[in-house]
């Protein structure tokens, strides 16, 4: 039997980001690093989830099947190991209940580009890829908007609350905007970004820590929520700046009106710090790459948190600063990374 390989981008997104779990608008971006996910048939029964490159996952699990027994996948020993991977195992479940798939071994490797919870997509890519691998090993589907779909059924049921644009993203590459919790895909140009990462999980973590860390999203998520209660009318207007926020952003990228691009940027960094979601070590990456002479600066997707080491990443618009930007991040202690925007979506092939 031959084996699938499906590859997916990473996502930046570039206003936005949890104004749009309100249905506010959003816009993000595919960028130039990429998660593979290979599918190949294994003699034992059940499914092989190895995790390649990923330091805190470079461990094998056997998601064994057991269908109508007292639990359907036994994680044997790896109890926390199966949070930290909570949504390959949810994508599996997921499918096995929607669609005529298993009976089989299977061995899923999944290998990636992606520095894990920094906010640039990693559990979406993951869902979206080993999808549309698994959907096409067993020949149920290969439509794109279906994959897309699936996957945000899984982003939702693990993380509670998940807007459609890491999904989106990691299915369609380019650009989106999400409108009336829509997906619009959007033609517009290529802008060269800087991005600085606070992170990854260093390998002498241990395996509880750092399945809290990997599901930070879901929790930055439920704080948001809580304030947001708490505060109703005044995040009210916040919500409401940052959906009129978008809107000019797309048009100054539009109109390549870099500078207001920029300013824009640093606006909506105020909005993220006033919800409550940009942790001391991204506020400082933010603050030195407009001090090094970016255009712009914000953190981008979730944001951090203090108590768990401020994991996450902050995103420039370099302008003629470039260099001095990458520096300074770096000297910080930043993982920082050039990166193009409207990337190529899934690509999936067989081969054997
Ligand atoms: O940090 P990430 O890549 O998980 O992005 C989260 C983006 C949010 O807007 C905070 C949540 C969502 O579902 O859109």
């Amino acid at each position: 039997m031959g084996k699938i390989r499906a590859s997916v981008p990473a996502k930046a997104i570039l206003f936005g980001e949890h104004f749009v779990v309100y249905g506010k608008r959003a816009l993000a971006t595919a960028i130039n690093r990429r998660l593979t996910v290979v599918v190949s048939s294994k003699a034992e029964s059940g499914y092989h989830v190895k995790i390649a490159n990923i330091p805190t996952f470079g461990l094998q699990l056997n998601l064994e099947h057991e269908k109508g027994g007292r639990e359907a996948y036994p994680y044997k020993d790896y109890d926390n190991a199966s949070k930290a991977i909570a949504y390959v195992k949810k994508t599996i479940e997921y499918l096995e209940e929607n669609y005529e798939i298993g009976g089989e071994g299977v061995e899923i490797e999944i290998s990636s580009e992606i520095p894990l919870s920094a906010g640039l997509g990693s559990s979406a890519a993951t869902c979206v890829a080993t999808i549309a691998a698994l959907k096409e090993y067993f020949g149920v589907g290969t439509d794109l908007e279906g994959i897309r779909k699936d996957a945000h059924s899984v982003e939702k049921a693990v993380q509670g609350n998940a807007s459609p644009v890491d999904t989106a993203i990691s299915t369609y590459g380019g650009y989106v905007l999400i409108e009336n919790a829509e997906v619009k895909r959007l033609e517009l140009a290529e802008l060269d970004l800087v991005i600085g990462t606070i992170g990854s999980i260093p390998l002498s973590m241990d395996i509880t820590k750092t399945a809290e860390i990997s599901l930070k999203t879901k929790r930055i998520v439920e704080e948001v929520k809580a304030r947001r209660e708490t505060f109703s009318s005044i995040f009210e207007h916040i919500f409401d700046a940052a959906d009129e926020l978008t809107a000019q952003a797309l048009r100054a990228i539009e109109r390549e009106d870099f500078v207001k691009l920029g300013a824009l940027m640093n606006v909506n960094h105020g909005l993220l710090d006033a919800i409550g979601v940009v942790p001391r070590r991204l506020s400082e990456l933010v603050k030195l790459s407009q001090e090094s002479g970016a255009l712009g600066a914000k953190v981008t997707g979730a944001g951090g948190l203090d108590k768990r080491g401020g994991v996450g990443s902050v995103l420039a618009l370099p302008g003629e600063s470039k260099d001095r930007i990458k520096v300074a991040l770096e000297i910080a202690g930043a993982l920082v990374m050039d990166v193009k925007t409207g990337e190529t979506g899934l690509k999936t092939e067989k081969f054997v």
